[in-house]
């Protein structure tokens, strides 16, 4: 399995401080943001990975992760999104890197640390999605599950205004190589983007979106508050 870490986007809701840098190298206690997910791949056994990014302060990604050995990499590979294009869009540029793999895929500002190397190892076809509860799901995408199969989502609504429940489908998905077809399928939404949860839905109709409820920490470190949660999480982490 391949992993891919999409870490474009312009992190408009970090400004100021993403004018100097990309907002996955900000620090998250002791590291730059982005080694966590990098972690949460390798630490899974995947280690040949692409990382997307895009925006001004793109090559400052290479000074800091080079080529990936110091943190346990063995290959890595970097390509360059061009517009604030979307996380389906930005995905779909690892196209030719995952070939005729499967790919695990992370969000470059989700920092947790769950295991997914059961999940990774178990894993055969459709896509599998990663669930928390949070209080204030309308900040994400929301799953309505199946009712006639308890393992299935039926679809998942992007950031609604009235969530049908609590769960966060959270920056980390697994995917077999249906997924570029799928991308090529969807258009975009009214804020411009290919959606990454149209790309699910499309998953979701196909009867083929499995889903965990996952145990441990989760942050989308993309504001302010969250930003200084994971900070704090980590740092209390290491203390220990
Ligand atoms: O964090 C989980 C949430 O992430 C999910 O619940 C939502 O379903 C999903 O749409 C996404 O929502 P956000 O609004 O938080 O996504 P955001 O635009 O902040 O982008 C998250 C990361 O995706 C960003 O840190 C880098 C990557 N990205 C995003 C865009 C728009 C790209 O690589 N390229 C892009 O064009």
């Amino acid at each position: 399995m391949k992993g891919v870490i999409l870490a474009g986007g312009l992190g408009t809701r970090l400004y100021p401080l993403t004018k100097v840098t990309n907002k996955h190298l900000l620090p998250v206690y002791n590291k730059p943001m982005v080694f966590y997910p990098i972690q949460t791949l390798v630490r899974a056994g995947i280690t040949d990975i692409m990382v997307v990014t895009g925006g001004p302060h793109c090559g400052h990604f290479l000074s800091i992760l080079k080529n990936g050995q110091e943190l346990g990499i063995k290959h890595l590979e970097y390509a360059y999104q061009e517009n604030e294009g979307g996380i389906a869009e930005a995905l779909s540029l690892a196209r030719d890197f995952v070939d005729r793999d499967s790919c695990a895929v992370i969000l470059g500002d989700n920092t947790t640390d769950y295991e997914l190397s059961s999940d990774t190892a178990n894993f055969t076809e459709g896509a599998m999605v990663f669930l928390k509860e949070v209080p204030d799901p309308e900040r994400f995408g929301v799953p309505v599950f199946d009712q006639d199969n308890p393992e299935l989502i039926a679809e998942i609504i992007e950031k609604p205004q009235n969530p049908p429940n609590n769960f966060a489908v959270i920056g980390l998905y697994i995917y077999d190589n249906q997924v570029f077809n799928f991308i090529d399928e969807i258009k975009p939404s009214n804020r411009g983007e290919l959606e990454i949860t149209d790309v699910n839905n499309h998953y979701a109709k196909a009867r083929k979106l499995r889903f965990k409820k996952m145990e441990g920490f989760w942050r989308d470190a993309g504001t302010f508050d969250t930003l200084l949660e994971a900070n704090n999480f980590w740092a209390k982490r290491k203390e220990r």
